[in-house]
């Protein structure tokens, strides 16, 4: 069977949509799970856009082993000069060069000719290739460009050292059929194609990123460009589990194998949800929460007698876990350790500890504790590892009659007690100006979110909220029983993550 090379670029496509604001520690967190799961590609970032970014490609660059890293550059000897120091001491280094290719693009953004398009790839392609082996080049707009001209392209920088080429439906606007027709062509047209893989990198502007990615595939495309939960610009890349997912559970269709561990999808996709504040819908395809959930009773009837009458996955070929046993507050620590274990998540002894703590809490209040809900405390350790400040008390009172007021007590990193109250035209508002007067950092809430993490009154609410300051959002996020308190740490991880981005950026 052929193989299909897998391109993540959640790192940089992904993190690219608004609002994603991925601190370093984050992304290479993510690029160690992208490894896991086995991508063949990484792509960490666009070195040239931002120190920040430069600095989280280099360190992932460094850190990672198993899959190449890619760094994204302009078709200009700065951009090339700058990823090519980011990615420089990588095992397995490449370098993406790109170029807008459609006349729309040359006529109203580069104001070039197609003849000066042409001779920028060719020499750029031969610049980046003077540092790296693996070199890949992407006509921008390449589905709103006139396919002889594609092919002009390709055969250029496939000469002066291309070892992919990928073609990108920049605004989504292709459709499946046509799509394919395009990379049938470039097989058919450009003479010297047999030197270099052909990729494709689709968007999802009218929800066909994934239908176009695999028609190309069909037709002989051998990498795939995409992202975790379909995250990127606007409506988002093609969907990494959906594409993998299609191959494999259609395997009689394609006959085609990729190198993903698919029993590490559902961890990568919650890691990036948690990461960026992107909240998978509900009935999204693998990895939604309602994607094994079998509502109608016919349905429940057919699973219960056999999972195949209504399921064509596995729901733990993608690593959802095997069983719903649920943890009490009778369970030990040696359960909690195991049901953790299951899940994924292998706790140093301290951490574990902590983690047991916050469940004990939890079994107390809730009669049956789920695998969400360990989630969700694991996922609240985490965020505590990389604090500044420590909420340590939040107190609120409200009620129709009464004016809101907070009072707070955080933990500032010198281990001092810092309180403050404040009234508020409502309990979270009262809660976060409690927190600005000891705080101090001018910022804007621009998002707030509440959801339930399982079903019932009991349920442990997941506050989700972005804040910007300086012009640039920060995520946070919080979990707890009490909505007031999960707002309230919700504010402060956006505060700490704000502070440690200033932090990272002062040095
Ligand atoms: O969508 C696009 O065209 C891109 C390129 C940089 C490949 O992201
Ligand atoms: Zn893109």
């Amino acid at each position: 069977m052929d193989r299909i090379i897998i391109f993540d670029t959640t790192l940089r496509d992904g993190e690219q949509a608004a609002g994603a604001g991925l601190s370093t520690r984050e992304k290479l967190e993510i690029a160690k799970q992208l490894e896991k799961l086995g991508v063949d590609v990484i792509e960490a970032g666009f070195p040239i856009s931002s120190p920040g970014d430069f600095e989280a490609v280099q360190l992932i660059a460094k850190e990672i082993q198993g899959s190449t890293v890619c760094a994204l550059a302009h078709a200009n000897a700065e951009a090339i000069d700058r990823a090519w120091e980011a990615i420089k001491e990588a095992k397995s280094p490449r370098i993406h060069v790109f170029l807008s290719a459609s006349d729309i693009h040359l006529l109203y953004q580069l104001k070039k000719s197609r003849e000066e398009i042409l001779e920028i790839s060719r020499d750029m392609v031969a610049r980046a290739k003077r540092y790296a082996e693996d070199v890949e080049f992407s006509p921008m707009d390449a589905s709103r460009t006139e396919p002889a001209y594609i092919y002009q392209i390709l055969e250029a920088v496939i000469g002066a050292g291309a070892t992919t080429v990928n073609i990108p439906d920049t605004v989504g606007y292709a459709i499946p059929q046509e799509f394919g027709d395009l990379i049938e062509g470039i097989f058919k047209n450009v003479p010297n194609i047999n030197k270099a893989v052909v990729s494709i990198h689709c968007h999802n502007d009218l929800g066909l990123a994934v239908a176009n990615s695999l028609e190309a595939i069909r037709r002989g495309a051998r990498q795939v460009e995409c992202t975790i939960n379909g995250i990127g610009e606007r409506a988002g890349n093609a969907s990494l589990e959906e594409i993998v997912m299609a191959l494999k559970t259609r395997s009689d269709f394609f006959n085609l194998t990729t190198n993903v561990d698919t029993t590490q999808i559902y961890k990568t996709s919650r890691l990036v949800s948690e990461l960026t504040g992107f909240i998978v819908q509900p009935n999204k395809a693998i990895i939604g929460i309602n994607a094994f959930r079998h509502q109608s009773g016919i349905h429940q009837d057919g699973v219960i007698k056999k999972a195949i009458t209504y399921e064509i996955m596995d729901p733990r070929s993608v690593g959802i876990p095997a069983s719903s046993l649920v943890l009490g507050k009778l369970s030990g620590r040696h359960a909690f350790k195991e049901r953790l274990a299951e899940l994924g998540y292998i706790l140093d002894e301290e951490a574990l500890s902590r983690a047991f703590q916050a469940f004990k809490e939890l079994s107390g209040k809730k009669r049956e504790v789920t695998d969400r809900d360990i989630e969700s405390l694991i996922a609240e350790e985490l965020r505590t590892v990389s604090e500044v400040y420590h909420l340590d008390h939040v107190e609120v009172s409200c009620g129709d009659h009464s004016i809101p007021t907070a009072t707070v007590r955080l933990i500032a990193p010198d281990g001092q007690t810092l309180a403050d109250a404040a009234l508020g035209t409502g309990p979270v508002d009262a809660v976060y100006k409690a927190i600005n007067r000891i705080v101090r950092i001018p910022n804007e809430l621009t998002e707030f979110t509440v959801k339930s993490v399982t079903e019932g009154i009991d349920a442990i609410g997941e506050v989700l909220i972005r804040i910007e300051s300086g012009g640039v959002t920060y995520t946070g996020r919080g979990a707890s029983t009490d909505i007031m308190v999960a707002s309230a740490k919700a504010y402060i991880n956006a505060l700490n993550r704000l502070l440690a981005a200033r932090k990272a950026r002062h040095e």
